[in-house]
């Protein structure tokens, strides 16, 4: 036992001389190499030398951005940081600063770039996806937010609280200053920034940068990081619905990354996500980056509408071609008669939802105003205008957003029941307005509203 010990303690110390002298030789050598962060991984063959300059430097400052895109289908496919971020010397954006990198020439000649990639440059490849993208609601939605006058969009909340709110999820107007992209309306990834370029969108709304993969976009988180909350609950409805269930129980066996033609009901999945029914290419029905192309109603608006009589932003298909493409991917999974009895029962929601709580309360606004009793010129600083607004924008679209995709805790709970118990206390406290012919006293709001922003249309 002892000689064992003995011997071992020799072996060690003979062992850590051969290592010290070893690591000596190579000190004076040449130092040993540092691991880089994306040890292990190749760069993609046939790189040129300007583009290995970005992948090489870039690596040294921002590991964790090169890496992903190593780890991107664009890496094999000869789609290097030059396809999106080299832009024409006098293009607007591009980064002046970004020059002085290549200060000593050892990096090759200087290429110009921009920070902001926009789906102008994505279109040079990833047309139709583009050209799709382009005419949705989402790329237009500060257009169709700025033509809205429910009130709400631009004229209750401060400059600030927009910002850090609203325009996280609709997106800023990307500007330029000094030579770069403008600090205070950068970085934005909302579905409709407004581009140095005049294009509309971030595509890494919901391919984020720099992996910019479908399997991510068809996971309901990349769409719950704005559809989720007490006015548009679409991911809480997805999850409490049957299909959720299944996604929470099977999804780790859907195959998320195959193809567009590969991606078929009953072999890449059992049950669809919300990239699915609204984007996705399910047999003959054609993939979409324009979800109108698949909705027979506006639900978000106070009253349900057809999307072709949505003013701001008229939809170009008709509802009815738009209900036959969604019936077409429920088709695959499930007979007709499951399929025309779901949205028989949408259907009835809607009307039902309008002529029962929208229209007369709408009506009593209306009288309301007529009469001078409410004061129209602010919208919100009247307590039956703040009911008003909180029973169409709150359990008014919870519960036809149950309705229209399986969540009936959203469609009875706090939908229809709210809307039951809030309804005719409004109408209450209204006639009891008109009765008294009394103008209604207005609150004081908060600092930040009313301030006058500037429209980006
Ligand atoms: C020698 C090192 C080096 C090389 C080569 C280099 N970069 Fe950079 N790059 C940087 C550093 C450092 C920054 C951050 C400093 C800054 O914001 O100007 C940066 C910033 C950027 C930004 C963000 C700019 C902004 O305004 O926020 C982009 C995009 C970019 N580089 C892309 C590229 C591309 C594409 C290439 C190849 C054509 C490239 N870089 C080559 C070092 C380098
Ligand atoms: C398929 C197109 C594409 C490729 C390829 C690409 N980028 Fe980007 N890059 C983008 C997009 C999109 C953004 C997000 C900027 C925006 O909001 O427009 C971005 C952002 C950046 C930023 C700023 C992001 C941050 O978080 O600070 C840097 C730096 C950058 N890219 C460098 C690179 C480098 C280096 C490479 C090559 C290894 C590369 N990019 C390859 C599209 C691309
Ligand atoms: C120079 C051409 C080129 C540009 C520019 C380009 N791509 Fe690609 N992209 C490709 C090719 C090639 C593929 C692989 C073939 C395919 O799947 O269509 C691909 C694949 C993709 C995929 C599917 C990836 C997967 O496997 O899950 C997405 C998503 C994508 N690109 C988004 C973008 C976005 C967003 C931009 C702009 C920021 C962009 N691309 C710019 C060429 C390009
Ligand atoms: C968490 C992300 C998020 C935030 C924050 C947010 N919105 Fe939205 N907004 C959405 C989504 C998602 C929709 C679409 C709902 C739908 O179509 O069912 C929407 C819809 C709207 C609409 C209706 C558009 C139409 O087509 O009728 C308006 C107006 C609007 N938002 C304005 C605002 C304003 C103003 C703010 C800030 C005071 C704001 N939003 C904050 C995500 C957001
Ligand atoms: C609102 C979310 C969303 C936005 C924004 C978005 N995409 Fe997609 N994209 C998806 C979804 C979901 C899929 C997967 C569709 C499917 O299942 O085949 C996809 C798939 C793709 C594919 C793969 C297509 C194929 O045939 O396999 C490309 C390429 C692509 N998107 C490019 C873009 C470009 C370019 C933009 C910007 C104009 C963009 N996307 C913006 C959700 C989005
Ligand atoms: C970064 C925020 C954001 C993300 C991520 C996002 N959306 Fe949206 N979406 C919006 C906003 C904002 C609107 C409202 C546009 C308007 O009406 O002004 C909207 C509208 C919609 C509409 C109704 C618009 C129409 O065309 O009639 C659908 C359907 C939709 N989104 C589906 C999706 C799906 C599916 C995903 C995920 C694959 C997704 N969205 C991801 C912000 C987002
Ligand atoms: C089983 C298919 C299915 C799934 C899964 C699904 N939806 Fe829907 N969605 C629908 C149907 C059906 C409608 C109503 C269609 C109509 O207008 O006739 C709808 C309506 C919508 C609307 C339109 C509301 C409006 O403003 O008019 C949005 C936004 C939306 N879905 C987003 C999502 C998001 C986000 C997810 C995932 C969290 C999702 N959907 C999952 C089928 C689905
Ligand atoms: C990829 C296959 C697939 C697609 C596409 C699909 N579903 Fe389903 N759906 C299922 C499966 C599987 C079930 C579970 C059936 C069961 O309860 O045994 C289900 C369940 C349902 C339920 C039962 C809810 C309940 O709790 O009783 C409804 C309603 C439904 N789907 C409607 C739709 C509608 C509407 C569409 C199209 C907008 C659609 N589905 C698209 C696979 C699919």
């Amino acid at each position: 036992m002892r000689r064992q010990v003995r011997l071992g303690g020799t072996f060690v110390l003979a062992l850590a001389t051969v290592f010290a002298v070893t690591a000596l030789i190579a000190k004076t050598k040449k130092p040993a190499p540092k691991p880089t962060p994306a040890a292990g991984m190749k760069l993609p063959a046939g790189l040129s030398a300007e583009a290995k300059a970005c992948v090489t430097c870039h690596l040294e400052h921002n590991p964790g951005l090169v890496v992903d895109w190593l780890k991107s289908t664009h890496a094999g496919q000869e789609t290097t940081c030059l396809e999106c971020h080299r832009a024409a010397k006098n293009a607007p954006g591009v980064s002046s600063a970004h020059e002085a990198q290549y200060r000593g020439g050892k990096w090759g000649k200087v290429i110009p770039i921009t920070a902001v990639v926009s789906p102008k440059k994505c279109g040079e490849c990833h047309e139709d996806q583009v050209a799709q993208y382009a005419r949705s609601k989402m790329a237009n939605t500060l257009r169709i937010i700025s033509k809205l006058d429910h009130g709400l969009p631009v004229r209750l909340e401060g400059r600030l609280e927009r910002k850090t709110g609203c325009l996280v999820c609709h997106g800023t107007i990307v500007k330029i200053k000094a030579g770069r992209v403008d600090r205070s309306t950068w970085p934005s990834v909302g579905v409709g920034r407004k581009n140095p370029d005049g294009s509309l969108g971030s595509c890494s709304s919901c391919h984020t940068r720099h992996r910019f993969s479908r399997a991510e976009a068809r996971r309901p988180e990349a769409c719950k990081q704005c559809h989720m909350g007490p006015d548009h609950p679409q991911y809480e409805v997805f999850m409490e619905s049957k299909h959720g269930a299944m996604y929470v129980a099977q999804g780790g066996q859907y195959k998320w990354g195959a193809s567009a033609d590969d991606w078929r009901p009953g072999i890449a999945y059992r049950a669809p996500t919300c990239a699915t029914c609204h984007f996705s290419r399910v047999g003959k029905v054609k993939g979409t980056h324009d979800a109108t192309e698949r909705l027979a109603w506006e639900v978000q608006t106070p009253r349900s509408i057809r999307p072709e009589n949505f003013k701001p932003w008229p939809a170009k298909i008709k509802w009815q071609q738009a209900r036959a493409n969604m019936k077409g991917v429920c088709g695959h999974c499930h007979s007709p008669g499951w399929v025309d009895s779901f949205f028989a029962d949408y259907d009835k929601v809607n009307v039902f939802y309008n002529t029962k709580y929208y229209d007369p309360a709408a009506r009593m606004m209306k009288k309301l105003y007529a009469r001078g009793l409410l004061d129209k010129k602010r919208f919100f600083d009247e307590r039956l205008e703040q009911d008003f607004y909180k029973l169409w924008h709150y359990p008014g679209i919870r519960a036809r957003t149950g309705a229209a995709m399986g969540g009936p805790v959203y469609t009875w709970w706090v939908g229809f029941y709210d809307l039951k118990v809030a309804f005719p206390r409004f109408m209450r406290r209204a006639r009891a307005l008109l009765k008294s012919g009394k103008k209604a006293k207005p609150y004081k709001l908060i600092p930040g509203a009313y301030q006058p922003h500037r429209l980006p249309y």
